[in-house]
């Protein structure tokens, strides 16, 4: 089967983009990472995509001011160019319209730093800690249009220790991140996790027999 054209979305730091990078230099993966794009020129993950030699684009969101669609026109337009048919967001800090997301449904991912529906939204390592749970994670869904509520991939849990503050407990939590994003994405390109009227099902016949 060919490998299915991946584009990550970034506006930071990266290292979940980092860790799919690395899954994908494995010719088995089922997905080669095509493109990277960021919406912020200063993005950090720019300079590891450019020394790991894959393609890279800024979209710089500023440019369109308050015109959402004008920036997802184009963004919509590099992926395109680059004949993307998956979109991995992975740190990417802009809420996207019904216009993207519904040319995308099934092929548009997220991670997000909790177990949801627990703590949609920011800062959930704090309200975690806040809200005394025992443990806490990562999840990878498919975008649907409310926010982080679609469909769910695949989670991975951490326990909270004593002592834990919110970097303590994000640093945990990442590591879980880093595992999960690459089994998830492998998941949906090799065609075993597909969104079906709203639903994320699991081909598990297709995946024992591998
Ligand atoms: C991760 O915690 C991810 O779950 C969240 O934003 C953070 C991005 O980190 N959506 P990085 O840029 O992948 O290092």
């Amino acid at each position: 089967m060919a490998r299915k054209r991946v584009a990550i979305l970034i506006s930071g730091r990266g290292s979940n983009m980092a860790a799919l990078i690395e899954a994908a230099k494995n010719p088995a993966y089922p997905a080669e990472i095509a493109l990277i794009v960021s919406n912020r020129p200063d993005a950090a993950g720019l300079a590891t995509a450019r020394s790991a030699g894959i393609a890279s684009a800024v979209v710089d969101h500023a440019v369109h001011g308050q015109d959402r669609e004008s920036f997802e026109r184009a963004l919509q337009a590099v992926l395109e160019d680059h004949h993307i048919e998956l979109i991995c967001l992975a740190g990417f800090m802009r809420l996207l319209t019904p216009w993207f997301v519904e040319r995308w449904q099934g092929r548009l991912l997220n991670i997000h730093p909790s177990v949801l529906p627990d703590f949609k939204g920011l800062n959930t390592h704090e309200r975690a800690l806040a809200a005394g749970v025992e443990n806490h994670g990562a999840t990878v869904h498919f975008v649907v249009v409310d926010m982080d509520a679609g469909p769910i991939i695949a989670q991975s849990t951490v326990p909270v220790l004593a002592g834990d503050t919110a970097e303590t407990l994000a640093a945990r939590v990442l590591e879980a991140e880093h595992r999960l994003y690459p089994m998830a994405l492998k998941l949906v390109a090799g065609g075993h996790a597909r969104m079906i009227d709203g639903q994320c099902h699991i081909d598990i016949a297709g995946l024992s027999q591998k």
